[in-house]
């Protein structure tokens, strides 16, 4: 089998997640995502995406029953994330800037994180092989990226994964189309943080 073939089918194995906090499918963040997931795919890698808007998500409201149970008292689509993440090696976040941090629903799911933050820290009962994660964020004008990277460094952190990349897009609510279509090129270029 030729080497190119051997790779791809090495790359099979390896399993990427992409979650959108973009409002709709055409949304800037969303398309600038689905580009690079495109780009793991035509290497070989298995993908798929969660996008936050179709979740139903409760808020963390500190109630503090799991900093003795190591369960949350909420049911709901947080399983999605838990899954989609436990069972990739990749984790993709692709988010707009709102009010200079993160929409509000992809904030609630991390805050969501705090039951996995108090069973790693606390309860010592979960942890993981290292993962690699990159963050794509958007903005319709020129806000500080590093204040959204925060919490995706933060909320990273409680599941083992290394932010190893990231790409800024600023000025979505005035850029051309073809300059556009240049960011959706330039964002696959992410791909060489994670595959060697
Ligand atoms: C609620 C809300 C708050 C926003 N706050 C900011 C902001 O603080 N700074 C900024 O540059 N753009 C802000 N924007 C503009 C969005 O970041 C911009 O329209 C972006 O392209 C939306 O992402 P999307 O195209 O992936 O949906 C805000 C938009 C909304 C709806």
């Amino acid at each position: 089998m030729p080497r190119k073939e051997r790779q791809k089918k090495r790359n099979k194995r390896i399993k990427v997640i992409g979650i959108s906090a973009g409002a709709t499918p055409n949304s800037r963040s969303e398309l600038l995502l689905n580009s690079l997931l495109d780009k793991f795919l035509k290497v070989g890698y298995k993908i798929s995406k969660i996008a936050v808007r179709d979740l139903k998500i409760s808020f963390c409201d500190g109630f503090k029953g799991c900093e003795k149970t190591g369960i949350c008292k909420w049911h709901d689509d947080m399983r999605i994330i838990e899954k989609g993440i436990l069972s990739s090696d990749i984790i993709v976040v692709s988010s707009p800037i709102y009010f200079t941090s993160l929409p509000a629903k992809l904030k609630a799911i991390i805050d969501r994180c705090q039951v996995y933050w108090i069973r790693k820290y606390i309860l010592k009962d979960f942890n993981f092989k290292l993962k690699k994660g990159l963050f794509i964020s958007v903005a319709g004008g020129t806000p500080d990226f590093s204040h959204a990277k925060a919490i995706i460094k933060a909320f990273f952190s409680v599941f083992n994964i290394k932010l190893v990349g990231k790409y800024y897009l600023p000025n979505t609510d005035i850029i051309k189309k073809e300059e556009f279509i240049k960011n959706i090129n330039e964002v696959k270029k992410l791909i060489k943080e994670v595959v060697k």
